[in-house]
C-alpha cells in the first residue's frame, strides 16, 4: 500500500474501529477458542462482536493452523479487511531453544545472538508470528529478580551490542521478507531495577544513572531498526512507564525519533489504577494515550473510553490517528495487506522446526555460552580405558527440563545424561538418581536428604559429576527470590560426595547467578550451565569432554551472598574506597563480614588454555603533548601459553579519573574475541573514541578533558592499566 492509500484507509475508519485497532487480545478474548499460552493473569476479558471484528493484533497464537484460521475469519468480518498482526514472546528460540539471554550474554558474541534470533524468526514466522517481544534490553544488577535470565546482563555496552544484534537477526534486511519478523524491544524503561529484586516493584533511579546505564541498550535496539517498543510495568521517577510522558514522548519520540508503535505491557494500562496513578479506566486510557502508548495489551480501556475522552477534549483525534497510522504502517511494512498470512504454513513448520541445521547451531551457541568458573585440573575429563567410571548424579543430571523460561512451545531438551552418553560409552558412566533434593522452591520442602550411604554408591568412581541448581520455573517473570543458595539437600549432597574422597564436578543449572560460595571449596570444577536450551546436554558434554574449549565469560557478577546485592563491576566510586593502604581501617566502604567484590566478577571465565597478557601500549603515549591525531589506540599482546587451542575474550575498560559528576570505577568500552592456537600470540588493538569517554549529564552527552585509566585484561578485576590525559582537540580529526 502507498502512504496515500494508508491515509485514505485511516480516514475511512470510525473511532470505534480505530480504538479496536489499538487493542491487542489473546484469541479467546475476542471470540476464538484456540488455546494459547497464558503469559499473565487471566482477566476473563470478552469483547463485543463489533469490537472483535476490528481488533488490531493477537497475543501469543503459536501455530500456523490457528493463525491461518483466525486471520481468515477475521478478514471475513473486518469492515476494512485490515489484517491482524500476530505477536508473541519469542525470547530465546521458538521450537529450537537457544540459551537463555543471560547465558547468550556470556558468549560475548553478537554473531551468536544474531544467528539465534535469525533462526527463531524463521521458525516462528512459519507459525504465523509477525512481531516478537524481544529483545529484553533491561539492564540487570540484582539476581534476586527472576527476569535477569531474559537480560544480556549488567553491562550497558554488552547489552547494547547484543540487543542490536538480536534486532538485526529477527528483522533481517526487510521485515516483509520470508523468515523475518518485527522486533519489539522491551520493557521501556528500567524494568530491570526493581527495589529488592521483587517483581513489579518500584524503580527509583536518578536521571544520570537512567541515561548512562539503563537507556543505552533500548536506544541501540532502536538504532538497529526495532519496529516496536513495549512499555514496562514499573514506575520511573514515580510515574508508571505506560503513562510516562518523559519516557515515551520526550525521550523515545522526540529525542530518539522513534516513529513506530509503542505497546503497553500485559494490562499495564489497567494497572495504572492499582498503582494509584489513575482513578479509573477512563483516566488510565487518557494518561497512557497522552504519554504515547499506541496499543493496549490485554485490557480494553481504549475501546471503552476513547469516544468519551474525545468528547471531553481530554485527547485529540490527531493523537488517535497518529497511533493508528503507526500500526497500519507496521502492518504494511510487514506486507500483510498483500499477504495476510505471510510465512504461515504447516509445511514450513515441519521443514524448519527443530531442523538438524537449527539444532546444530543451537548446540554450538550453547557451548559458547556456558562459563567455566573453577577447574582444579579435573576438566576436560580424560576418559581412557581403565580409568574407572565417571559418576553422575544431581537433580538435573537426567532432567530434560533445562530449557529455561519462555520456551512454552516446547518443553524438553537433551539432558546432561543423554548428552554424555553421546560422547562417552554409557558403560563408563555410573548414574545414580538422587531425586529432586528440593531444587524446586515451589516443590515439596520435605524432600528427603540424600541418604548417608549415597556417596558410597560411587565406589567405582574417582570423579562424580553433580548437576545441581534451581528449577527453570523458579526463574523468569514472577520468579523473584530472596534466598539464592542451592537447596540445603543439594549442598549436602555435594559435601557428602566430596567427603567420600571424590572429585566433584559441579554443573550448575540456573537462570541467575546463585550464591555458591559455601560449596565452592567442595568442588574441583564448576561449570555454569545456565539453561542452554534444546541442545543443553550435548553442548555440556562437548565442553566436559574437551571437544569444545569453554569460552563463556560472565555477563553478570556472582555475589558471595545475597546481602551484597546489588554487586556489579561498574559501580560508582565512593569517597572512602577500600585499598591496600587503608585495609586495616574501619572507616572505608566495605562489609565487616564479607568482601566487597563479587565471588566471580563480570567478564570472568576460565578456559582449558592459559592466556597471558603483556605489553599494554597506548598511542599516542601522552596525548596532552602528543601531536594532533585522528586516532587514539590501546593495544595488548595476548599469548596462549598452553598447548590447547582456545578462544579468549579481550576486554577494554576505561575509568574517567576526574569529572564533574561521579563516574563508575570502570566501564567496558570494547571487547574482542580472539582464537589462539597453543603457543600463539596476537596483538589486539582497540580504538579509543570520544564517544567512549563521553557520558550523560543533565540529559546531555558530554565530554570533559582529563585523565583516563585505560585497562585491558581478561576480566573486570584482572587488567593491565595505563593512565592517559586526553583533551577534546585530539578528536577533532576523528573519523567515525
Ligand atoms: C508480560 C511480560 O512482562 C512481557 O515481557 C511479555 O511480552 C508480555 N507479558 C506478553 O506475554
Amino acid at each position: 500500500m502507498t502512504q496515500k492509500q494508508l491515509s485514505q484507509l485511516l480516514s475511512s475508519m470510525t473511532l470505534e474501529e480505530k480504538a479496536a485497532q489499538m487493542t491487542q487480545l489473546a484469541p479467546v478474548n475476542f471470540g476464538f477458542n484456540c488455546i494459547t499460552p497464558l503469559t499473565g493473569p487471566d482477566t476473563g476479558l470478552r469483547v463485543h462482536p463489533k469490537t472483535a471484528a476490528s481488533i488490531g493484533s493477537v497475543l501469543n497464537c503459536d501455530n500456523a493452523e490457528d493463525m491461518i484460521y483466525i486471520q481468515t475469519e477475521h478478514l471475513k468480518n473486518d469492515p476494512h479487511k485490515i489484517p491482524l498482526l500476530f505477536m508473541a514472546d519469542i525470547i530465546h528460540g521458538f521450537k529450537t531453544i537457544f540459551p537463555i539471554p543471560l547465558a547468550l550474554g556470556c558468549s560475548f558474541s553478537p554473531d551468536s545472538v544474531r544467528e539465534a534470533a535469525r533462526i527463531a524468526a524463521e521458525e516462528s514466522a512459519a507459525s504465523g508470528i509477525h512481531v516478537t517481544f524481544a529483545p529484553m534490553a533491561d539492564l540487570v544488577r540484582d539476581p534476586r529478580w527472576g527476569r535477569v535470565m531474559e537480560s544480556f546482563g549488567e553491562d550497558p555496552l554488552l547489552n547494547s551490542q547484543l540487543c542490536a544484534a538480536s534486532v538485526e537477526g529477527y528483522q533481517g534486511e526487510d521485515i516483509s521478507a520470508p523468515g523475518c519478523a518485527a522486533s519489539c524491544v522491551k520493557h521501556f524503561a528500567a524494568y530491570g531495577a526493581p527495589e529488592g529484586g521483587r517483581e513489579y516493584n518500584t524503580v527509583d533511579i536518578s536521571d544520570n544513572v537512567l541515561r548512562n546505564s539503563y537507556l543505552p541498550a533500548y536506544r541501540a535496539a532502536i538504532d538497529a531498526g526495532a519496529k516496536m517498543v513495549m512499555t514496562a510495568f514499573n514506575t520511573v521517577d514515580l510515574v508508571p512507564s505506560t503513562a510516562n510522558k518523559k519516557l515515551l514522548s520526550d525521550i523515545l519520540r522526540t529525542e530518539w525519533k522513534f516513529n513506530s508503535p509503542v505497546i503497553s505491557d500485559y494490562n499495564s494500562v489497567g494497572e495504572l489504577i492499582e498503582h494509584g496513578a489513575a482513578k479509573d479506566g477512563y483516566e488510565a486510557a487518557e494518561k497512557s494515550l497522552v504519554a504515547g502508548t499506541d496499543i493496549e495489551m490485554m485490557s480494553t480501556h481504549f475501546t471503552n473510553h476513547l469516544q468519551e475522552l474525545l468528547d471531553n477534549g481530554a485527547i485529540t483525534e490527531q493523537m488517535i490517528d497518529d497511533a493508528v497510522l503507526r500500526i497500519l504502517t507496521l502492518k504494511n511494512e510487514l506486507g500483510l495487506f498483500e499477504n495476510p498470512y505471510k510465512d504461515a504454513s504447516a509445511d514450513a513448520e515441519t521443514a524448519l522446526h527443530l531442523s538438524e541445521k537449527n539444532r546444530a547451531a543451537a548446540r554450538r551457541i550453547a557451548a559458547g555460552s556456558a562459563v567455566l568458573l573453577k577447574n582444579d585440573k579435573v576438566l576436560p575429563l580424560n576418559i581412557s580405558r581403565g580409568s574407572g567410571k565417571i559418576g553422575l548424579t544431581g537433580p538435573f543430571a537426567a532432567s530434560p527440563y533445562i530449557l529455561g523460561g519462555w520456551s512454552a512451545g516446547i518443553k524438553t531438551g537433551v539432558s546432561l545424561y543423554e548428552g554424555l552418553c553421546g560422547k562417552i560409552s554409557p558403560d563408563a558412566i555410573h548414574f545414580e538418581d538422587c531425586g529432586d533434593l528440593g531444587s524446586c522452591l515451589s516443590g515439596n520442602p520435605d524432600i528427603p536428604a540424600p541418604d548417608k550411604d549415597f556417596s558410597a554408591r560411587f565406589n567405582d568412581c574417582d570423579t562424580v559429576i553433580i548437576a545441581a541448581g534451581e528449577h527453570q520455573d523458579d526463574t523468569g517473570e514472577g520468579g523473584s527470590k530472596a534466598f539464592l543458595r542451592l537447596s540445603p539437600n543439594q549442598e549436602l549432597l555435594i559435601r557428602q560426595v566430596h567427603d567420600a574422597g571424590k572429585r566433584v564436578i559441579l554443573i550448575l543449572f540456573s537462570g541467575r547467578p546463585l550464591e555458591i560460595a559455601p560449596i565452592v571449596p567442595y568442588c574441583s570444577a564448576i561449570l555454569q550451565a545456565w539453561f542452554l536450551g534444546t541442545e543443553s546436554g550435548n553442548a555440556l558434554a562437548d565442553l566436559i569432554t574437551g571437544t569444545i574449549n569453554p569460552s563463556g565469560r560472565l555477563s553478570m557478577s556472582f555475589p558471595y551472598t545475597a546481602g551484597q546485592i546489588p554487586v556489579y563491576y561498574n559501580h560508582f566510586r565512593t569517597g572512602r574506597p577500600l585499598c591496600s593502604e587503608n585495609a586495616d581501617s574501619r572507616y572505608v566502604s566495605r562489609y565487616l563480614d564479607c568482601p566487597s567484590e563479587p565471588l566471580y566478577c563480570f567478564g570472568y571465565g576460565l578456559s582449558y588454555s592459559d592466556f597471558q597478557y603483556s605489553n599494554l601500549q597506548i598511542f599516542p603515549e601522552d596525548s596532552a603533548i602528543g601531536s594532533l591525531t585522528a586516532c587514539i589506540t590501546a593495544s595488548v599482546t595476548v599469548s596462549n601459553v598452553s598447548d590447547t587451542d582456545g578462544c579468549e575474550t579481550v576486554q577494554l575498560y576505561i575509568r574517567d579519573l576526574s569529572a564533574s559528576i561521579v563516574r563508575p570505577v570502570m566501564e567496558l568500552k570494547g571487547f574482542s574475541k580472539v582464537f589462539l592456537k597453543g603457543g600463539e600470540s596476537q596483538t589486539v588493538t582497540f580504538r579509543i573514541t570520544k564517544e567512549m569517554l563521553s557520558f550523560y549529564k543533565d540529559g546531555r552527552k558530554t565530554f570533559e578533558n582529563g585523565s583516563f585509566l585505560i585497562m585491558i585484561g581478561r576480566n573486570s578485576s584482572d587488567t593491565l592499566n595505563k593512565e592517559l590525559y586526553i583533551t577534546e582537540h585530539l578528536f577533532e580529526k576523528e573519523i567515525s
